[in-house]
């Protein structure tokens, strides 16, 4: 059975797979490879020069054994850094995930936004540039996050993650206290953390809207990829974990995010 392009996803981890989810839904006929750079978890932790030396090397080598079509790097923390080495590296077209400030900053109805992102994500120059070039009369608080993706791959795992913890992690995105001008906008600039969105918003002091990329990034795919060809089924899904752990120990969590594609050992 013929099936659509082969697509690449890439994270240091699980959360890639609420950009994956999206994707999966736009472009179901896709053959899909999932790798989770879990042997290197988290990136946010690690030093920019680290993560250029890990990822671009990498995914060279993902391009030359899988041979995707297109590769999305669905990881703030990497793509804020690593998407100019990649495009000059290698001749497949890359699709990144970087902070939503801009669309964030126009739908501010306050006009006070925080941008919550590993701790890596929010010192790095791309995102403050972004602020500088998209922000406009916008203030934004840049809230970096220590724990919030390993409490996300231990949520996706069925642990039990007490409200105490992601309730310390967002607090700090909440700013003022007068309706009129107080923080409702926040950017989810992880990937990993929609997978907590029903706790997030659950724990929030105030609701505010929460802004998650995937749906952009899942749009950009189909305008490079082209839209679902007809009369095509979806082709297996691969998940493959750089530590050598098997996937079948997750398999339950991981399926929905693959959509109808049957997810076979890598
Ligand atoms: N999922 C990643 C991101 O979007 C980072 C998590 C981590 O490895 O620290 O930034």
């Amino acid at each position: 059975m013929p099936h659509g392009p082969a697509i690449l996803v890439f994270d240091s981890g699980l959360g890639g797979l609420t950009v994956l989810r999206e994707i999966v839904s736009a472009r179901p006929d896709a053959a899909y490879t999932y790798v989770a750079d879990d042997a290197f978890f988290p990136y946010g932790q690690h030093t920019e020069d680290e993560i250029i030396a890990r990822v671009v090397p990498l995914i060279g080598d993902l391009i030359a054994t899988h041979k995707p079509d297109l590769a999305v790097i669905a990881c703030n923390t990497a793509s804020t850094l690593v998407m100019a080495h990649l495009r000059q590296a290698y001749g497949i077209p890359f699709v990144g995930t970087v902070p939503a400030i801009k669309p964030a900053c126009a739908a501010s109805r306050t006009k006070r936004v925080s941008v919550l992102g590993t701790r890596g994500t929010v010192r790095r120059e791309y995102t403050r540039t972004l602020i500088r070039d998209f922000a406009g009369d916008c203030q934004t608080t840049l809230v970096g996050s220590e724990h919030l993706a390993a409490l996300a791959e231990a949520a996706l795992r069925g642990e039990a993650v007490s409200d105490a913890a992601i309730a310390a992690e967002i607090a700090p995105c909440f700013v003022g206290d007068d309706a009129a001008t107080r923080t409702d906008t926040v950017v989810l600039a992880c990937t990993h953390y929609p997978l907590l969105l029903g706790q997030i918003q659950r724990l929030a002091p105030w609701p505010v809207d929460w802004i998650d990329p995937a749906p952009a990034i899942a749009r950009r795919v189909v305008d490079l990829a082209g839209p679902k060809a007809a009369d095509i089924s979806p082709a297996p899904a691969r998940m493959i974990f750089t530590s050598g752990k098997a996937s079948s120990e997750l398999n339950g969590a991981l399926k929905p995010f693959f959509g109808a594609a049957a997810l076979t050992p890598a």
